[in-house]
């Protein structure tokens, strides 16, 4: 979850490497640092490090402009290893002759650290990557790729490094293994970064590096080695992403811009899988013999894409006949799972880089399963190493909490569905056609859903001071509500879980008293009787209920103190259109407990660690 910056070229360093950590300040830190050559060789390198938010930084360098230099590194810290202290904050140097930048876990650091003390080395930190500073040090005799080489295979873990050599002046390098790591060149200078929105005020001509690969950026270029120090060569893309992509755009947060922005990723998503009233899935590569021969599928994920795979499972079996397992990617290699032949894995991520679901996917590999990716960044590391990946169109995501890679997600996951149903004949032809036309209307519909954003807001302020909040639902509406309850959960600090409604007369309803908030999904046509019966159940012992129905259901109007309604659709569709209300009452409730609703406290955009 740290964020990288490097540059080299012919502007003031600083400056650029402020501003690009200041584009990664999603991904969550606790600590920040730059350190900047001042172009003589030989010079000893010094860190500029604070504990904190990366105004401290400004403060410190006058806005970056007191530091001399066109080339350097920086780095927001999301302390693993070390508490968030300065000492802790990295850049780390190694006798004013080596400073890195990392982001991963270095597994081994503490054999490492001994073997290094031996050496005559000491440590000013806690950290895993003081230790890579040292042995750079340690093996640098003139050529950084061999020292950088010899450093890596030492290393067990994750990282992807920004380095500078005090000898090397203008010089940047970077090299990764299982941690994201991307270069990008322009007119004025070369960078490296962790992700893309750090770059994009400079450049959009970026290229990913892939593991066990090495990148140096001079003033005047780019090249890229193996790790026999051979020069390979890069593909650039240009990145379609904007600035304004990555800003607010007149929103108060990132959320609910992106929230907002849920009919176009949507629209994004579908459009170009749509033809001639078909799903069209060519890019995802795979044969039809392919899709008759799956028998089973396993999907794993983490959080609100483990929502996803909750409700994929549902629309799955209820489509296509395909029995569907779910798991939590940080659960499923270690439960040693028995897999039969012709199942296949499917990863969902937003990020592409989420340690325990990129981990699933390798376990996957090694089980010798066809691994299959629903991801959202382009040449990410889960998207680079699955079989097949079906890319969602949400654009890049900046808010903690996820919203509009989630509805994508799901879409990608109904068009699955709907084209194992078509490929293996479990749909006929009208009821295949009815599902289509229902999918490219989601949209819409979700867009007229946002105009009731101002009921939205006057209902979450009923819920601005209560301590619990409970979401029950059956079916696909229980897949919803766990969905909803997170949202809840992670942006307004509010204790919020969903339940299985049926579930509730076995334990939980003993919470339930009077002024307990109830938020209950009521969509599913073939459960609606039971699922009223549960919202008797909580009414009765004096629960607050809020029910979420489609139009018409009016009957909802006797049993919930409130209900919103939501557009018709077919049933497998209805978790899309449910999302839209539960975001948007998170949200408010976050804003009316004056949270930090793009970066709630303990979270990161991407758990890139265990
Ligand atoms: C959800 O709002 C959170 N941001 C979190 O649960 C997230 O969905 C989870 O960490 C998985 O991230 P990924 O989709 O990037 O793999």
């Amino acid at each position: 979850m740290c964020g990288i910056v490097g540059y080299t070229g012919y502007a003031h360093a600083a400056n650029i490497l402020l501003d690009g950590l200041e584009r990664l300040e999603y991904r969550g830190y606790d600590s920040a640092g730059i350190c900047v050559s001042d172009g003589n060789a030989g010079h000893p390198l010094k860190a500029i490090r604070v504990k904190g938010r990366l105004q401290a930084l400004r403060d410190l360098t006058d806005n970056g402009s007191s530091v001399e230099g066109t080339s350097g590194i920086g780095h927001t810290r999301w302390a693993t290893h070390g508490e968030p202290t300065v000492e802790n904050a990295h850049p780390h140097l190694s006798g004013g002759r080596v400073a890195v930048v990392h982001n991963g876990i270095i597994e081994n650091y503490m054999e490492l650290r001994e073997t290094l003390k031996a050496r005559g080395y000491t440590f000013q930190s806690e950290t895993d990557t003081e230790t890579i500073a040292h042995l750079l040090d340690y093996y640098d005799k003139g050529d950084p790729l061999d020292a950088i080489v010899r450093t890596v295979m030492h290393l067990r873990g994750s990282f992807a490094l920004g380095i500078l050599f005090s000898d090397r002046p203008g010089e940047v390098y970077g090299v990764r293994r299982d941690s994201p790591l991307i270069a990008a060149s322009s007119e004025n200078g070369n960078f490296i970064a962790s992700d893309v929105p750090a770059i994009l005020q400079y450049t959009r001509n970026v290229t990913y590096l892939d593991n066990m690969e090495i990148v140096c950026l001079k003033p005047d270029g780019i090249s890229f080695y193996n790790m026999d120090g051979e020069p390979i060569e890069k593909t650039f893309t240009t990145v379609s992403w904007d600035v304004e992509a990555a800003e607010k755009g007149g929103y108060a947060h990132f959320m609910l811009k992106e929230i907002h922005e849920q009919p176009k990723a949507m629209e994004d998503t579908i459009r170009p899988h749509i033809r001639d009233g078909q799903i069209v899935l060519e890019e995802l590569g795979m044969t039809e013999d392919e899709i008759r021969s799956i028998n089973r599928i396993q999907m794993v994920a983490c959080g609100s894409a483990w929502h996803v795979c909750m409700t994929a499972k549902y629309v799955m079996e209820r489509l296509a006949k395909v029995p569907v397992d779910v798991d939590l990617a940080s659960e499923f290699r270690y439960r040693n799972p028995v897999l039969s032949p012709g199942t296949m894995l499917m990863v969902v991520s937003q990020s592409g880089e989420t340690a325990d679901s990129l981990a699933a996917l390798r376990y996957g590999k090694d089980q010798g399963m066809l691994c299959l990716a629903i991801v959202n960044v382009v040449g990410s590391s889960i998207a680079r190493e699955a079989d097949r990946v079906f890319y969602t169109s949400a654009g890049p995501e900046i808010a903690v909490a996820t919203t509009k890679a989630y509805s994508t997600q799901l879409a990608a996951c109904y068009m699955l569905a709907l084209h194992f149903a078509r490929v293996r004949g479990t749909m006929d032809e009208e009821a295949y056609a009815k599902h289509v036309e229902a999918l490219t209307r989601l949209p819409g519909q979700i867009g007229e859903i946002l105009q009731g954003e101002a009921r939205m807001q006057w209902l979450a302020g009923k819920y601005a001071n209560t301590r619990d909040a409970f979401f029950i639902g059956r079916g696909l509406d229980y897949a919803s509500v766990l969905e909803g309850a997170l949202k809840l959960k992670e942006i307004s600090y509010i204790h919020a879980e969903a339940y299985a409604a049926g579930e509730l007369k076995h334990g939980t309803i003993s919470l339930i008293e009077k002024g307990s908030m109830v938020l209950a999904v009521a969509t599913q046509k073939d459960l609606l009787e039971k699922e009223v019966s549960n919202i008797v159940e909580v009414h009765a012992r004096g629960a607050t209920v809020l029910a979420l129905t489609m139009d018409g259901n009016y009957a909802m109007e006797d049993e919930a103190d409130f209900t919103v309604y939501i557009p018709r659709t077919e049933d497998v569709f209805y978790p899309s259109l449910v999302v839209v209300p539960l975001q948007l009452l998170a949200y408010y409730v976050s804003l009316s407990r004056g949270i930090d609703v793009d970066k709630p406290r303990n979270l990161a955009k991407s758990v890139t660690v265990e």
